[in-house]
């Protein structure tokens, strides 16, 4: 979630070329602004080969029926999420025909002709609508992606201006795309406390019922030197949690874990769901928000789907006192507006969770 909120550092200029228009070009090199430095690139060499991340299925039929079955995928959530930090979430009644569709129509936006996608460019400060990095600072390193960020709920927050009509029936798949995932949203926050064997509404109660969701629509042209470049920075999400619908084919997400990197594979229809910040803070430190990244491809396109569930700037988020005891003390203190304090400590290249540490 490294889309910028209108504080801190203001941005200096609009970004004068996307990343799909520099790829377009086709030359051997990347141009400096997005070529990782020595100094943080302390974590090892991008082309070589990675382990596979076993990233827990779980099905969320099971997690939401009372049957004897679910109390070992309430097993399995906890220990997934408080090892790796996330899961392929399966059997989560969304069709697998409509992730496809969804899938192809955000691919069908992405190679638009520029003119038409810059319809619905962001604007200076803002955090809606299509375009690429914000330019903060002079040494900023760029990340290889463009994007399209839109609130999707609640639904009076929405920028229609920034909603494709173009193809033409994306505003109504993504419409009902978050109709579906407010139902797995609640599923999961349920599943997540009864795991924990708190009472079911601990974190739906934080969570709050003012929150909001909003989606970044990830494209990661070619990329002539994945030596070099990311796609995504090392980062940990924001939110309290994140579902990430990604590429069909084409893999490129990793996450660190035990100090090492690992490429999280792609399971058919599962939506990748992983803990963000909020629910780090919420779960005590039990539920872990895995940092990751994505790396580039020279030889294929990738198109991810990310929906950040975020609560309430007012709503105030700290650890539920249940699981603050003598052998687990607390370790975070209480924190409003997670998300703005995020992008300070983002920026100066900080875990914004620390901020967040007692
Ligand atoms: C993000 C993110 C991963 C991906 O948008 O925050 O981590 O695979 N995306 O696109
Ligand atoms: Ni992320």
């Amino acid at each position: 979630m490294a889309e910028a909120q209108p504080l801190g550092p203001i941005e200096l200029q609009p970004q004068p070329k996307t990343v799909q228009e520099l790829a377009a070009i086709g030359g051997k090199e990347v141009p400096e602004r997005y070529i990782r430095k020595a100094d943080n690139s302390g974590d090892g060499a991008l082309d070589v080969c990675f382990p596979v991340l076993d990233v827990p299925i779980i099905d969320l039929q099971l997690l939401a029926s009372s049957s004897s079955n679910s109390g070992e995928e309430l097993d399995k959530l906890r220990s997934a999420l408080s090892s790796c930090g996330c899961i392929q979430a399966v059997n989560h009644g969304i069709p697998g025909e409509f992730l496809v569709t969804l899938q192809e129509l955000a691919r069908q936006f992405f190679v638009l002709p520029s003119e038409e996608k810059k319809k619905y460019s962001r604007e200076i400060g803002g955090i809606e609508g299509y375009g690429n990095d914000m330019i903060l600072s002079e040494n900023q390193i760029l990340d290889w992606t463009d994007r399209l960020y839109l609130i999707l709920s609640p639904e009076q927050k929405r920028t229609l201006k920034f909603w494709p009509e173009n193809p033409e029936s994306f505003r109504e798949i993504l419409h009902e795309y978050s109709m579906k995932l407010q139902v797995i949203l609640e599923v999961l926050l349920k599943a997540m406390a009864r795991s924990l064997n708190l009472e079911e509404n601990q974190f739906l109660q934080q969570y709050g019922d003012q929150a909001t969701m909003q989606t970044r629509f990830n494209f990661y042209p070619i990329c002539p030197r994945p030596d070099l470049a990311l796609g995504v920075k090392p980062h940990a999400d924001g939110s309290a949690i994140t579902m990430l619908l990604q590429d069909k084919e084409v893999e490129g997400l990793q996450v660190l874990k035990d100090d090492q990197w690992f490429n999280v594979p792609i399971v058919p229809q599962a939506l990748l769901i992983n803990v963000g910040d909020q629910i780090e803070i919420m779960t005590n430190g039990i539920f872990k928000s895995p940092v990751h990244r994505v790396l580039t491809n020279s030889e294929r396109e990738r198109t991810t789907l990310a929906v950040f569930c975020i609560p309430h700037p007012d709503q105030e988020i700290q650890p539920v006192e249940d699981l603050i005891n003598e052998t687990n003390p607390r370790l975070y203190k209480r924190v409003k507006d997670y998300v703005s304090l995020y992008f300070q400590y983002y920026q100066q290249g900080r875990r914004p969770i620390e901020a967040a540490l007692i």
